[in-house]
Order: C-alpha cells, then structure tokens, then sequence
C-alpha cells in the first residue's frame, strides 16, 4: 500500500482507457472503492460503468474532487482545454496530475492548469484495456521521487510501465508503442492474407499467426539472444526461411518499417500540443 494512505485518486473521463485504468486500481487492490472517483460525463456510459466499476461515478465535478491526491486525465486531447474549466476550481497545487492524453506535452498542460506544476506525463497503449499495456511516463522535477513510485504502481495496473527522463521520448514511445499496436496489426493483417491464400481457414490462420508471435516473443525475452541471433538461427542457407527473408529484403521491408516508425515519430512531435 501507499506511505500516504487513504490515497484518493479521480479518474476524469471514464471511456476506453480511463475505465481500464480505473478497474486496474481496484482489481490489483491499489485504491480501495471509497477512495476512487471516476468522472463520466456520457450518461450511458456512466450506466455500463456501473456493473464495471464499484467506486463513486460522477457526472461533474463538486469540492469532493479537492480531496483527491492524484487526477488522471483521461478525455480526449480535442476537448480537455474546454472540459477542464469545470474542474479547475477543485484543483489545488498539491494534487498530482497524471495525463495519458496523447499528444499534450506536460508544458501544455500546465498552461491550461493556470500554471500547475505536478505533472505526469503518460503514453499508455491499446492494450491497457485488457491489462497488458505498456506504458511510458515522463515527470518533470517538480514531482517527487515518492510521487513517481506511486504513478508507477498506479500505470502498473494495466500492464507495465516505464519512466524516462526526457520528455521527447513520449513522442519516440507514441511512435514505438502505441503507433506499435497499430504496425502489429498491420504485420498480422498480411500475415493472414499470406496464410488464407496457401489453404488456412481464417481460424485456423489467426491461431498459427497468433501463437507465433506469441512464442517469439516468449524466446526473445526469456533467452539472452537478440533478435537478429535468434533470426540467424532458423535461417539456414538454403532453406524456406532465407527464400522468405530474400524477398522482404529485395523489398525492403526492415527499411521501409523503420522510417515507418520514425514517421510516427515526426508526426507525433508534429501534433503534439506544446
Ligand atoms: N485508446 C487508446 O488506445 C489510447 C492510447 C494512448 C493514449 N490514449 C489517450 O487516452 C485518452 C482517452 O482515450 P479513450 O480512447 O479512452 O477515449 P474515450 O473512450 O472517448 O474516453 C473519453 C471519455 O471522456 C468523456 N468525457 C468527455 N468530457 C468529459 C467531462 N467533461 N467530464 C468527464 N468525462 C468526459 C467522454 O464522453 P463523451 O464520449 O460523451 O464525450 C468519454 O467517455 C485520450 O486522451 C487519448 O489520447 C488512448
């Protein structure tokens, strides 16, 4: 449990992500449900959070958000300088604000905070809604060593996480990620044309992919090879692998998805909200 203890903790904007991050504080026991608020202003979605979520759910802010420790920022990056004018009243300098709106750099933030100064700045990714993100986190000096360990515990909840000390590597893990999920999929997607084209059903297909990937990344992390040993050792010369790895390289493919990452990384300095 935390040193400062009830700690208090206000999710505003319960959607996709704020609700993961929600149910990962109560399921791993991190804030208790009287010590959670999570601020939903959609009333349908309130309902569903309902049979979701056992905590307090609002529809607006009142002086009980004052009495949090820690304010996740969770809505949309398009509607949180109008959003956040209702909630501003409520916020005192001492709460910690942890945003995963991607995009808002932490100065951005601060601005539209009338000069706030604790504040995390977080790049969760898709998988966070089922507990297996990955998340990056930057925070600037005026956060405490204690407050870091505590945001890192929190974002731990939905899978892991990871702090840097350079704010510019949000952008790089926007790119790397949370773009990632995105390439990943894009991999998959010809991976299963590949595979219905020579006779699977795309059941069969998506369990073969699937559980290839998955193997590959178990041998990766649990081996001490890198990724480029453990490719040299199921090519051999000659063999169905080389023949595969001789067209994707006569094509390019390693070239073209690093500069497709490094676009991502352009353009997520692009529209980032400095
Ligand atoms: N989804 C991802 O994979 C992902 C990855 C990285 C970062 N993020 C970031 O995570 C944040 C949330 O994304 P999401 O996918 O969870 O979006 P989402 O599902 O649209 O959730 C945002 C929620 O906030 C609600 N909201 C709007 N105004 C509000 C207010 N005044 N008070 C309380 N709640 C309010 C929205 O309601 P309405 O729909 O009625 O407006 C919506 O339910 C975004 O900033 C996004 O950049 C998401």
């Amino acid at each position: 449990m935390f040193e400062r203890s009830p700690v208090k903790v206000a999710v505003i904007g319960g959607g996709n992500m704020g609700s993961a991050f929600a149910a990962g504080f109560l399921r791993e026991n991190i804030v208790s449900p009287a010590d959670l608020i999570v601020y939903e202003v959609n009333e349908d979605r309130r309902a569903n959070l309902k049979t979701l979520l056992n905590c307090e759910l609002r529809s607006a802010p009142g002086k009980e958000l004052s009495d949090t420790v820690i304010i996740i920022l969770a809505v949309k990056p398009q509607v949180f300088p109008d959003v956040i004018g209702d909630y501003m009243p409520f916020i005192n300098a001492d709460q910690l604000i942890v945003s995963i709106m991607a995009g808002c750099s932490v100065s951005y933030i601060s601005e539209k905070l009338n000069g706030h100064t604790k504040i995390v700045r977080c790049m969760p990714n898709l998988a966070a809604q089922i507990s297996e993100g990955v998340t990056v986190f930057f925070a600037p000096d005026a956060v405490s060593t204690d407050e870091k360990k505590l945001v890192k515990k929190l974002l731990d909840a939905a899978g892991e996480s990871y702090a840097v000390n350079n704010e510019d590597l949000i952008d790089a893990a926007t790119a790397v990620s949370s773009s990632g999920s995105g390439f990943v999929f894009y991999l998959f997607e010809h991976w299963m044309k590949a595979a219905c084209e020579l006779g699977f059903s795309e059941e069969m297909a998506q369990r073969l992919i699937a559980k290839t990937f998955s193997g590959a990344v178990k041998f990766w992390q649990e081996g001490d090879y890198t990724a480029e040993a453990l490719r040299k050792m199921v090519t051999s010369k000659g063999g169905t692998t080389e023949a595969g790895l001789k067209v994707f390289n006569q094509r390019g493919l390693g070239e073209s998805l690093v500069e497709g990452i490094k676009a991502a990384y352009k353009r997520a300095g692009e529209l980032s909200q400095k």
